[in-house]
């Protein structure tokens, strides 16, 4: 049987490299996703199947452009916003995620920030870099504890559900969620966590706000200068979900206003570009959409993209459709 064509937008690593090419006809454009996109919307229609990557947009003219060769888009990652789901349906195309497998690394990322910007430890290292550091003092970049504070998750699925793990048995912290579903009560007792109400009511109660919900029309700028000015001023936002769920400009002005203490961010509204005002503060943490960034777990999402693209070229259903 003639071997299908896939397109890859990122190199991968070289286990699931070797295993697509195994299978498949397999072209990966190297410049991480930055080809021209005219030349990029006339190649499309050439593949069976497009393997983008959670930063490459896949939207309705480039699904439009792809649509009657291309049959399925095995997305790189769990959050699927960077397809337009609407436009895969109406050109019936099928899309998968790769869901599960990074849950445990982007939840370690999670307390990695909350470590980082509580601890001032990005300071801490930029003032070690700098030559200055004049030796140890008892009042030097004194940064605040978490053990006994509140964690505030809003969502409260998988990734969630290993961060309050975390911070509960590994950090002593309390742990609050708000989500739209509402948890049984024995749920609550075995994840150890409290639902609030509202969103307001967490937002006022947390120490730390920790965003794990996907970007949805829904969730646009969840967070925005009303519901910052909510949170303590105390307070610090933790951002791993997707960058727009925040309001990237309300949250910098909140900041210069010292309306909240500080934010810790994995992603970005305008991915990749962060602001001049955000990379000049010192009290807000700074990292490149790393959550998922081991090789193990790298490998274990492209082992599940690859997977999808196997079931479903063998005419079954691809284990994680989203569409
Ligand atoms: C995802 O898979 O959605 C992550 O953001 C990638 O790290």
């Amino acid at each position: 049987m003639k071997r299908k064509r896939v397109l890859a937008f990122r190199g991968m690593t070289a286990d699931v490299e070797a295993n697509l090419a195994s299978s498949f006809d397999i072209d990966i454009l190297r410049d991480g996703g930055q080809r021209e996109r005219e030349t990029l919307l006339q190649s499309v229609k050439h593949y069976d199947a497009l393997c983008p990557t959670v930063a490459d947009p896949i939207d309705r003219e480039m699904i439009e452009a792809c649509s009657g060769n291309v049959k399925i888009i095995t997305n790189f990652g769990v959050g699927y916003n960077n397809v337009d789901i609407n436009a895969a349906r109406d050109a019936e195309i099928a899309v998968t995620n790769t869901p599960g497998v990074l849950t445990e690394a982007t939840a370690d990322l999670t307390i990695t920030l909350l470590l980082i910007i509580t601890r001032r430890a990005g300071e801490g290292e930029r003032l070690c870099r700098s030559t200055k550091w004049d030796g140890w003092n008892p009042t030097q970049l004194l940064g605040v504890s978490i053990a006994g504070k509140t964690l505030g998750l809003v969502g409260f699925g998988r990734i969630a559900r290993a961060v309050a793990k975390r911070a509960k048995d590994g950090f002593g912290m309390r742990i609050k969620i708000f989500s739209r579903q509402v948890l049984p009560s024995p749920d609550l007792e075995r994840y150890g966590v409290e639902q609030s109400a509202s969103l307001d009511e967490l937002l006022a109660e947390s120490d730390f706000v920790s965003l794990h919900c996907p970007s949805t029309p829904a969730t646009k700028h969840l967070i925005d200068a009303a519901s910052i000015r909510k949170m303590k001023r105390s307070a610090f936002l933790i951002n791993t979900a997707r960058g727009d769920v925040v309001d990237e400009r309300a949250l910098t002005q909140a900041l210069e206003a010292g309306e909240i203490a500080g934010a810790a961010l994995d992603v970005y509204e305008h991915e990749p570009g962060i602001s001049r005002e955000l990379l000049a503060m010192e009290n807000v943490v700074l990292l490149p959409h790393l959550g998922s960034a081991t090789q193990e777990t790298r490998s274990a999402m492209g082992m599940r993209m690859l997977n999808n693209l196997v079931e479903f070229f063998a005419g079954n259903e691809p284990p994680d459709r989203v569409a």
